[in-house]
């Protein structure tokens, strides 16, 4: 098999190229990034010299790049992980959002038509059913729950998800969805809650909860979301929507918390401010489908994941320090300065 893998040198999509050369030795990987601020490729640097891998810079935006690519590929599968994926920067600037989440994934799909694939694949997020009540620990997210976008990110992911159904539907290009929870594990950059947490902590600084840290979230470690993406691209039913996700439902001070206590550091550094807009209250994935009818479980405990995580960081600290000197000293000073 000839996979496209876009977003590739961003967080998940580099731990889902580790996956595939690891598991499916026999394919062939290509990689499509723009290395926007997220991208790096750094995250990349143990596959780029495997000789069943090549990296092409490009954005998916870029109709003629895109095309020219898949006259020269032909492509079997396309996973599309390339987004603008962080929310408190849909906030800040929604118009990026929809150019590379909407806009983009229109032209992915208009290739996959053109040259034919066995399969076109959209990473999606469970964002896109907006959220549900903390005190009710009864309600999770199923496939057929209705759309409820809060963010311009999520609108976003919500729009490109039913693109890619319209596609299906219209013109019979073989797509899947896949719906995941909150990620966590290596390569995850530093403005996303763990990631900054870890980093911040380390460095002996404030850690910024937003509002009163209540909120829940439902976090999966990395390699099981890759691994999901990998059964459903491969063997779920076109047309189909698949959430994943692993019960793990904890409530952004409990994640602060444990962090600090695997670092050692004191509890003091938690600097409680102003809550992010139109902030989701809580998330939580009802997996039945996916575990069902593919047999996905997840293999990883969140307190080992988050114990490696940490593990990662510290033994990586050259990765992130070379990230927090450059733009993102700006970014965290815009966006945290005045909460
Ligand atoms: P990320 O921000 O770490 O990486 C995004 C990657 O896409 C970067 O390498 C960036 O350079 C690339 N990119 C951005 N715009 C591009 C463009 N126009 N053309 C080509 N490449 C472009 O994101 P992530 O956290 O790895 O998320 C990957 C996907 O998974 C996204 O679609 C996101 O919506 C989805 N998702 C993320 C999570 C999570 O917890 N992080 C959970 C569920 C779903
Ligand atoms: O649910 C899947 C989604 O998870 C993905 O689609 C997104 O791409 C990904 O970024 C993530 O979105 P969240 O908004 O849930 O992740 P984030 O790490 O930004 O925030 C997690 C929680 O922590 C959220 O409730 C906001 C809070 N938070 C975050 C930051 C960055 C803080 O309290 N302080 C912070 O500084």
């Amino acid at each position: 098999m000839n996979i496209l893998v876009t977003g590739g040198a961003g967080f998940i999509g580099s731990n889902f190229i580790y996956y595939q050369l690891k598991n499916h030795p026999d394919d062939r990987i290509v990689c499509l990034d723009a290395l926007t601020y997220a991208g790096n490729l750094a995250n990349l640097e143990s596959a780029l010299n495997h000789p069943s891998f090549r990296f092409v810079k490009g954005d998916i935006t870029d109709r003629a790049c895109v095309f020219k690519l898949f006259e020269e590929e032909k492509f079997d599968i396309v996973a599309n992980f390339a987004a603008e994926s962080h929310v408190d920067r849909s906030v800040e600037n929604p118009g990026v959002f929809l150019h590379t989440n909407v806009f983009g994934t229109q032209v992915l799909l208009d290739a996959c038509r053109q040259y034919g694939v066995k399969r076109f694949h959209q990473v999606s997020t469970d964002e896109v059913y907006g959220d549900l009540p903390i005190d009710r620990k009864d309600l999770f997210f199923t496939e057929s729950s209705p759309l409820r976008a809060s963010s311009p990110y999520s609108a976003s992911k919500a729009a490109a998800d039913l693109l890619a159904l319209a596609y299906y539907r219209t013109y019979q290009v073989p797509v899947t969805i896949s719906r995941c929870s909150n990620n966590y594990g290596p390569y995850h950059f530093p403005e996303k809650l763990i990631p900054l947490m870890i980093t911040r902590a380390l460095n002996d600084q404030s850690l910024p909860v937003y509002g009163k840290g209540e909120n829940i979230r439902d976090w999966l470690y990395v390699e099981d979301h890759c691994a999901a993406v990998d059964l459903v691209m491969r063997s779920g039913r076109a047309g189909e929507v698949y959430n994943i996700g692993g019960h793990n439902e904890k409530s952004n001070i409990e994640i602060v918390k444990l962090i600090l206590k695997i670092l050692g550091k004191p509890e003091s550094l938690i600097t409680f401010v102003a809550d992010r807009p139109g902030h989701d209250l809580r998330y939580a994935i009802d997996n039945t489908k996916i575990t069902s009818e593919l047999g996905w479980s997840p293999q990883t405990e969140f307190e080992d994941g988050l114990q490696k995580t940490v593990q990662w960081y510290l033994n990586n600290r050259s990765w992130w320090e070379n990230i927090l000197a450059g733009e993102y000293k700006n970014y965290y000073e815009r966006m945290y300065a005045r909460r």
